[in-house]
């Protein structure tokens, strides 16, 4: 079952009956192609402004309930270097798309951070080919940028004043540019059908995604979807380990969503497919803050406490920390 067809995907995706199976199939094929190392990144979320209004979001500008915040440039460089002595050996630049953070003054923090020896991801939204450019000249190595859906009448219905083909070109830029490319989906988006997951999942295989982040929906109550239900962990989870049998090598991480809403989310992650752990290492008086659904893990502990849990949880599973940068093998 190796070059699954949609109907296939679909078929699998419906019948719960095959989760055991699906889930195993995933671990072992985790295990043959990228080993048993968890790579462990470490996540700077610097600012939870954002001009976007993405309906399923937290942080979206309508909502005025939440504090805004920016680190500046010189406190996400002493968190990443905090980070690196931690022994992250990659750090993640996630943020709102905030226009305050330009290109010139994100290339200055991109440099001053690739000079720590890491390997640098950011995670920062839709730029301009040239901004995206001039960041991997300054040295980036990886971007993140999910795609949530492919279907393109739910992304117009969820992304009011995006555009789902701008979004497209950035992935497409990415490649060109030569960065590692990450995207991924929420899985549980109102009206979202199994058809369109199928999709999801091939469209991974058709761009050739070399990470891809898959998350539950949760449901956040001061969005317009306040009142649709969470995702399905289950649902979730498949989706994952069928990335994971089709795509075979590339970098998969147990999400913070999947652990928010089951309590040993990631562990079964990692158990099911995938092989990236993304720690949160912003210091604790942004972290409540950074709110893109309720009920964030972690939000009252430290980088360091987060740092040893993890890799606690990590042992425990017979699985090891990895020493090295964690690119696609
Ligand atoms: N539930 C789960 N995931 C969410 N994201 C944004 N809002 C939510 C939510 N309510 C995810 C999006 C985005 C990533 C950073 O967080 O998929 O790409
Ligand atoms: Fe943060 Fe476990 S990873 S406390």
């Amino acid at each position: 079952m190796m070059n699954l067809s949609k109907s296939e995907i679909i078929d699998i995706l419906k019948d719960d009956g095959q989760n055991d199976r699906v889930f195993k199939l995933a671990d072992e094929i985790r295990k043959k192609y990228v080993g048993d190392e968890v790579h462990l990144r470490g996540l700077i979320e610097f600012s939870n402004i954002c001009k976007n209004n993405c309906k399923y979001c937290g942080l979206q500008s309508k909502n005025k309930t939440i504090e805004r915040y920016r680190i500046l440039p010189d406190d996400i460089i002493s968190l990443a270097e905090k980070a690196v002595e931690l022994g992250y050996k990659t750090i993640v630049l996630q943020s709102g798309e905030d226009e305050f953070y330009t290109r010139e003054v994100m290339c200055n923090i991109i440099k001053r951070i690739k000079e720590f020896d890491v390997a640098l991801t950011l995670s920062i939204g839709e730029k301009s080919t040239d901004d995206y450019k001039a960041y991997k000249d300054a040295g980036a190595d990886r971007y993140l940028i999910r795609i949530e859906t492919t279907d393109r009448n739910l992304y117009k219905k969820m992304h009011p004043n995006m555009d789902f083909d701008n979004r497209l070109r950035c992935l497409k830029d990415l490649r060109e540019l030569g960065y590692e490319v990450g995207t991924g989906c929420l899985v549980g988006l109102p009206e979202q059908t199994i058809s369109s997951l199928a999709d999801d999942i091939l469209f991974f295989e058709k761009i050739n995604a070399d990470m891809v982040g898959i998350g539950p929906f949760i449901s956040h109550p001061q969005t317009p979807l306040k009142d649709v239900p969470n995702g399905s962990f289950t649902l979730a989870l498949k989706v994952m380990a069928l990335t994971r049998i089709l795509l075979k090598n590339i970098n998969i991480p147990a999400t913070t969503a999947m652990e928010t809403i089951n309590p040993n989310g990631r562990i079964i992650a990692l158990q099911s497919g995938a092989n990236v752990v993304m720690p949160n290492v912003t210091s604790s008086e942004y972290r409540a803050k950074y709110e893109i659904y309720p009920d964030k893990i972690c939000i009252n502990d430290s980088p360091t406490k987060c740092r040893g849990c993890i890799e606690g949880k990590i042992k425990s599973i017979g699985r090891t920390v990895s020493k090295d940068y964690g690119f696609r093998k």
